[in-house]
């Protein structure tokens, strides 16, 4: 039976507070839950929406030594451009904390220490990596070294980022600290974990058995969580930076960054509501919904309901809405590689486009697989979807009222057939919409809220009322006002998924307010009522908007390359009487045209001092002929001759391969005579 839950609170992943935000992150998290709690205020719901950085871990404490700044350094600079891009982008945030803050601390703390004095934990003894000159335990994170699998240098503790394998530290070849590459020692240390073994069971129960309604990617991997077996989990680390765990003897140990992080849901709503939070998170007439990314799905699924059980008095989550990936341009989105949108950049570069990049992340959300965002589907829904759809619409209709009717709504007369049916197709919109956004369906919700444009769009082409102007305007007032209440249907749909042109569309419409419950009706607008100023909803995006932006993922694309780029292996080793069979020589090109029919060509004509000599090369694509006339160049002289694209050629011009793949001849540095030997 469907359980009746009173209130709602929804919880959006704590982003790290090491690096600013992106596109996946709106994609997979913000964006979708932002349109849930729209939906669920519009409708007068009681509903809640927690957030806030994640300011401890690993990662924070790398970028702050790289730095030369201090941990809290970091996350101050961070979490302000975090908050203000949420800000920006409409994410409706009821608290938007951190959990360096005061009430973070004492709770995550106190948690630990309730299950710490009432035996929940179990105290373990492991041997881990130490660097003795800097007298400190090492995170996976601040361990490199030699691969196991692939061989290649630099490899981290948890992964070899060359070969993709997940790895321990213990498996490295050669460990060494990541910052200051010294050597590194085994010594024992004590931490204490949460044996997740003795939850199995009931886990399984409730995930498996109770919760099948959980979307299959989030069903299925902790269904494979499970069957694998779950084992104890450490949740403190041997770290300055982080939560004191709260034991005596347990100095220079922090609580876990996922053990601090999800009580923060928990602090964050206490900080909001000092007085009043409990109600929040240990009432079973409330409903917690966590929205995340895949990535956090076993913390969330596994490890904090987990938690929550064995400090027995907090509420579980209902539902966990776990999106996929998003990638960018076929490629997996990545702080470190610089390939990504990052949100402050966008609204640089596209003001006031917030709704757009909303639509185009919702439109393609990476619901139930990994998708892509590419520029030109931006470009292309806001320019056929947005504008010529939506924004047409409106301003059709509102221009009409205002050519007609000096902008005061018309008064509807005798609906005809058609005009029932249209209203018909409308007023079924509601109850779909509503059913979509329950099940989490957020991209086909909004696919359902532009159909209602593409209705209106419809009618008013069919129904021509500039055309009717001439002979039959009470038929024209009947058609205006019903276009006009298509017009603020559309403004109470596209509230929770674009919140800031149903706004402008409010203002357009001379509206105070939009209701949910409204939605399908079409007594919105009086006759009579006086309609706002008219502006444009959407504007097109010309290709120079995009190809900029191409440009600059091509440029990014480029330099990674040039900076991951490591030479090849050295060959075989061969011997000096070998090499000198090889005859190098000093060559002047007199001549050079491109070699008919072939793109990669180049025909020379060769000053070699023996009277001259004819070598095709394939550079074509790096090099113009006319700026290679008159250079030094290196070639093979004895090198057997052989025909290519038709033509001979008598030996073979050096050149080097660069990391992104081009060429470039090579020749002496100084000044040497045509047909000297190289050696
Ligand atoms: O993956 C992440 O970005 C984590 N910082 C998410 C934490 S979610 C929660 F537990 F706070
Ligand atoms: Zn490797």
């Amino acid at each position: 039976m469907e359980k009746k839950f009173a209130r709602t609170l929804v919880t959006t992943a704590l982003p790290y507070a090491n690096g600013p935000v992106h596109i996946g992150h709106l994609a997979g998290v913000y964006v979708p839950a932002d349109i849930y709690v729209r939906y669920l205020r519009l409708k007068g719901e009681e509903v809640l929406h927690i957030g806030g950085s994640d300011e401890h871990g690993v990662p924070v404490t790398i970028r702050a030594k790289k730095e030369g700044c201090t941990p809290q350094d970091v996350v101050d600079r961070y979490h302000g451009i975090i908050k203000q891009a949420f800000a920006d982008f409409g994410i409706s945030f009821d608290i938007y904390s951190r959990t360096t803050s005061a009430t973070h601390r004492q709770h995550a703390s106190d948690f630990f220490r309730k299950l710490y004095d009432e035996g929940k934990f179990v105290k373990q003894e492991s041997e881990q990596f130490y660097d003795e000159e800097a007298k400190q335990f090492l995170s996976d994170r601040n361990i490199v070294g030699e691969c196991p699998r692939c061989h290649a240098d630099g490899a981290y503790g948890d992964q070899c980022e060359k070969c993709g394998s997940t790895l321990s530290p213990d498996e490295l070849i050669n460990p060494k600290n990541a910052l200051t590459g010294n050597a590194l020692v085994k010594r024992p240390t004590s931490h204490w974990y949460l044996p997740l073994n003795d939850y199995q069971g009931w886990l399984e129960k409730w995930i498996l058995e109770e919760h099948k309604e959980w979307r299959s990617n989030v069903y299925g991997q902790c269904k494979s969580w499970l069957d694998a077996g779950l084992r104890p989990r450490a949740v403190t680390r041997d770290l300055e930076w982080g939560i004191p765990v709260p034991v005596e003897g347990a100095e220079g140990k922090v609580l876990y960054v996922w053990f601090d992080a999800p009580i923060g849901y928990i602090s964050n709503t206490k900080e909001l509501l000092p007085n009043d939070w409990e109600k929040w998170w240990k009432d079973e007439s409330t409903r917690l919904i966590h929205f995340i990314g895949k990535d956090n799905i076993v913390f969330h699924c596994i490890v904090f309901p987990a938690m929550l059980k064995a400090e027995g008095s907090y509420i579980l989550p209902d539902n966990v809405p776990s999106n996929e990936f998003l990638n960018l341009e076929g490629d997996k989105i990545s702080t470190s590689r610089n390939w990504a949108v990052w949100l402050h950049e966008y609204l640089v570069d596209f003001p006031g486009k917030q709704d757009v990049l909303r639509y185009v992340l919702t439109a393609n959300a990476p619901e139930t697989k990994d998708n892509d965002f590419t520029w030109k589907d931006f470009q292309a829904r806001n320019n056929s979807e947005l504008v010529a759809i939506y924004g047409n619409f409106v301003n059709r209709a509102l221009q009409l009222t205002k050519k007609y009717f000096n902008g005061v709504v018309p008064e509807a007369g005798e609906l005809t057939d058609y005009d029932r049916e249209t209203l018909n197709e409308f007023a079924g919109v509601k109850e779909e919409v509503e059913k979509l956004l329950n099940n989490f369906k957020f991209r086909d919700a909004q696919k359902e809220a532009m159909n209602l444009a593409r209705i209106g769009n419809k009618y008013l082409a069919d129904t021509e009322p500039w055309k009717l102007a001439k002979t039959d305007m009470p038929r024209v007032q009947t058609i205006l006002n019903i276009a006009l209440q298509l017009v603020a249907n559309l403004g109470i749909a596209f509230e929770p998924f674009l919140p800031f042109s149903s706004k402008k569309l409010r203002e357009m419409l001379n509206l105070n307010s939009f209701e949910w419950s409204n939605l399908g009706r079409i007594d919105h607008l009086a006759a009579g009522h006086t309609l706002g100023e008219a502006q444009l909803l959407f504007e097109k995006i010309e290709d120079d908007a995009i190809n900029a932006q191409i440009e600059r993922l091509e440029r990014i694309k480029k330099e990674n390359e040039v900076n991951s780029f490591t030479p090849a292996p050295v060959a075989p080793t061969v011997a000096f009487d070998d090499f000198m069979k090889l005859d190098i020589r000093v060559g002047k090109v007199l001549e050079c045209e491109k070699v008919p029919k072939a793109d990669k060509l180049l025909k020379f004509k060769i000053d070699d001092g023996m009277g001259g000599r004819t070598i095709v090369s394939g550079i074509a694509k790096y090099y113009k002929p006319e700026d290679l006339v008159g250079k030094e160049v290196c070639f093979i002289a004895n090198f057997e001759p052989r025909k290519l694209k038709g033509v001979e050629s008598q030996g073979m011009i050096l050149s080097a391969e660069n990391a992104d793949g081009s060429l470039v001849v090579i020749g002496p540095q100084g000044e040497v005579k045509p047909g000297c030997k190289v050696g």
